[in-house]
């Protein structure tokens, strides 16, 4: 299964991709994700993407077509892939129609989850992630069994830099203005699957489940 996880800012595509991976057994790919790597370890590739990331803009297509082809070519990615923030903009929506039809691949679904700004600001507010294994929670929402601690790694959790409120709204109104026409984009190729975000994970992760099936 080849996805595309499509949505705003804390719309939920890395909570969603978690279950994804699982029942469906495939690899996430999120740029954020990788970036961040390279932001924290200050890989070249890192330093150029730092102050974008920090001021809630988009980094490069050049930057990010770059580790999404290298990372679609690794082998766990044959059997399937669940991009989450790829792509932002039609560049690369172009591009990766491009990289895949090389390998005679294609995007199967597109799954667009839509929620309203003044949720994604509470959100993106009580958000907190493990730093050693990337597990996303939130401190009411999808709170961890011991306050600002990993379930998994026993960790303290951390805040994401970009999760201030100024530079949420920034990330919001790039959103708005360079990502969301890919809407129309995978629309008008039949693929968009368009899910209410609202509500409670489980039952978004229901309505993934069923758009997928059906
Ligand atoms: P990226 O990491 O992709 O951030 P984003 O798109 O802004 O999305 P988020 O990760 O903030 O939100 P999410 O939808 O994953 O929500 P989550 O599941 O965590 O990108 C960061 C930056 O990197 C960009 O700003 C840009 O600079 C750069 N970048 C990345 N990709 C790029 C690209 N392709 N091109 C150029 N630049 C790129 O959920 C949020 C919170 O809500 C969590 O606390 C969660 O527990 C909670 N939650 C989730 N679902 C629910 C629910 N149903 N009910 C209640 N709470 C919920
Ligand atoms: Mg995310």
């Amino acid at each position: 299964m080849n996805l595309i996880l499509f949505g705003p800012p804390g719309a939920g595509k890395g909570t969603q991709a978690q279950f994804l991976v699982e029942s469906y057994k495939i690899p996430q790919i999120s740029t954020g994700d990788m970036l961040r790597v390279a932001v924290r370890q200050q890989t070249p590739l890192g330093l150029k993407a730092q102050e974008i990331m920090q001021q809630g803009g988009l980094v490069s297509d050049e930057i990010v077509l770059g580790i999404v082809e290298e990372r679609l070519a690794q082998d766990d990615c044959r059997s399937g892939f669940v991009l989450d923030g790829f792509p932002r903009t039609i560049p690369q929506a172009d591009a990766l129609a491009e990289i895949l039809q090389r390998c005679g691949r294609s995007i199967e679904h597109v799954v667009s989850l839509e929620v309203d700004n003044e949720e994604i600001v509470k959100r993106l507010s009580g958000r907190r992630s493990c730093p050693d294994c990337g597990k996303g929670y939130h401190v009411t929402y999808d709170a961890p069994k011991r306050v600002d601690v990993c379930d998994v790694c026993g960790v303290a959790l951390v805040q994401r830099d970009d999760d201030r409120e100024q530079t949420v709204r920034n990330r919001l109104a790039v959103y708005e203005q360079q990502t969301a026409p890919l809407k129309e984009y995978y629309r008008s190729q039949q693929l968009l699957r368009t899910i209410p975000g609202m509500g409670p994970i489980a039952e978004v992760q229901q309505r993934i489940t069923a758009a997928l099936a059906g």
